[in-house]
């Protein structure tokens, strides 16, 4: 028997190295052995038993990313599937994504459970600050992923995070990312870091938006796992705000206002009223029709038309631009021109349909200066977003989305009242002055005017990562309507 023994460090890597070693040298599945630890001085220098084909390994990108996830899975017998697997992909008797088969079904799940703990390490990760003699603020965090995926998950953390130093400790593998370099080492010590300011933050965060009325505890318990909590500042609430909850929510319906019957009547009638309907219009259609003749501002002289928000008008999710570009305003579209593009493709890689999203921008006019023939976008002042307002606040209470993305300083500006730190505040919810949640990220424009094209594809894959998130969070949101509406 061969048996190849992996370093905690670098595992995957170490075994596409050794697969290729022992495909090459025609070594067949059943003649080898592996596992994850330290190894004995002789056993990396056995010669495999050559008694199969000798092969190379060719793989698609696709099967390198799926095999790559699922070898970061903490199933002991994940090497030995992925080998066996990668020499029938290579002879051509299996195809990558064949879920008929059993051993590839097997792989493409526990690709899929790495991914979702990926994902669960982004989200529940607490930084705690310590001191620093550096003038970088250096962040401490302790976490405990369920498979082995820390060299995996925390490239995601650097390029959030680029600014500060910061280890990120679990208890195999500690990541830590030291004056911009990411580096790996095993733990040694499985000591927590100490609380901090940030962890009131992150309870006060959580409580406000904590909403005792739509309570769903296997809901919020699928999205924020049990066996997450005790590393979860916030998660100190939970007990006690499930307890209160119905309490709460039977005294915010009593705190509920009621209509006046006379009052109810007046607006009804003011409703049916044809000369009214610039107050209060009924229907989507209606405030589209008339905002064709908006002049609250004085951009709409300048303008080709208006360019007014598309997409459901139940949709679930509403995305907030600034205002549209040159392209936008000779198609009458939002979203059309460059940052459609980047917007589009990102949204569809983060699972986010185009279709199902209610998509517009805090300014319906596109403004610009003349340049030579060309039109060069100029950012609106705060009347002109102030002025439009208006049509946003309609256009979100005819649609109700349950969750919205701000895209960039203007459309965080007029949502949440401040468009200042953007970056210190992407990634998370504010909420609307309605108490609607605002989730907030860059625009898209901001990564395409970004000089540097290395740049430009880190800030996509932050950008997706962001759509990702707001994905996640607006899933938890629909189950708990669902379950509040149930
Ligand atoms: N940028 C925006 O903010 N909106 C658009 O519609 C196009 C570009």
């Amino acid at each position: 028997m061969h048996q190849v023994v992996l370093p905690v460090i670098g595992t995957v890597a170490a075994w596409r190295a050794e697969a290729r070693r022992l495909a090459a040298g025609g070594v067949p599945p059943e003649a080898v052995s592996w596992r994850v630890g330290q190894a004995e001085a002789d056993l990396f220098a056995t010669q495999p038993p050559a008694t199969g084909t000798p092969r190379q390994i060719n793989l698609s990108r696709v099967a390198i990313k799926g095999l790559e996830s699922a070898l970061c899975h903490r199933d002991p017998e994940r090497f030995a599937r992925a080998y066996a697997l990668v020499l029938r992909l290579s002879q051509g008797s299996l195809r990558w994504g064949d879920r008929a088969d059993p051993a590839m079904r097997k792989v493409m799940l526990q690709a899929k459970a790495v991914h979702r703990d990926i994902h669960k390490m982004h989200a529940f990760v607490r930084f705690r600050e310590v001191e620093s003699t550096d003038p970088r603020r250096a962040f401490a965090a302790w976490f405990e992923p369920e498979h082995p995926i820390v060299e995996a998950a925390t490239p995601f953390f650097a390029n959030r995070f680029g600014d500060m130093d910061w280890v990120i400790a679990t208890p195999a593998v500690t990541a830590r990312f030291i004056a911009g370099q990411l580096s790996f080492s095993e733990t040694e010590s499985t000591q927590r870091p100490p609380a901090d300011d940030t962890e009131d933050l992150w309870r006060t965060y959580y409580a406000s938006i904590f909403n005792p009325a739509r309570l769903m505890v296997k809901a919020m318990q699928s999205e924020m796992p049990k066996k997450y909590w005790h590393n979860l500042p916030e998660a100190d609430l939970i007990p006690n705000l499930i307890r209160t909850a119905e309490a709460r929510a039977a005294k915010m319906e009593a705190a509920r206002p009621t209509d006046p019957p006379a009052r109810r009547a007046a607006v009804a009638r003011a409703m049916a009223m044809p000369e009214k309907t610039e107050a209060a219009p009924g229907t989507m259609e209606d405030l589209r029709r008339q905002a064709q003749g908006c002049t609250r501002c004085p951009l709409h002289g300048s303008a080709t038309q208006i360019v007014f928000g598309e997409g459901p008008h139940d949709a679930d999710l509403m995305i907030v631009g600034e205002q549209p570009g040159d392209r936008e305003d000779l198609t009458g579209r939002p979203f059309v021109g460059p940052a459609g593009e980047v917007f589009d493709t990102e949204a569809r890689a983060a699972g986010l349909e185009r279709e199902q999203i209610y998509i517009t921008n805090a300014v319906k006019h596109f403004k610009f200066s003349v340049r030579g023939k060309r039109r060069i976008h100029q950012r609106p002042n705060a009347d002109e977003v102030q002025s439009c307002r208006w049509w946003l606040t309609r256009e979100r209470a005819l649609v109700r989305p349950k969750l919205i993305i701000a895209m960039g300083a203007t459309a965080c500006q007029t949502l949440t009242g401040s468009g200042a730190g953007l970056l210190r505040r992407r990634g998370t919810v504010e909420a609307a002055e309605d108490g609607m949640p605002v989730f907030i990220t860059v625009h898209p424009s901001y990564i395409l005017r970004l000089p540097d094209p290395a740049q430009q594809t880190a800030e996509r894959v932050a950008f997706r990562d962001d759509l990702e998130t707001a994905g996640h969070i607006l899933q938890t949101l629909c189950q708990s309507a669902a379950q509040t509406n149930a």
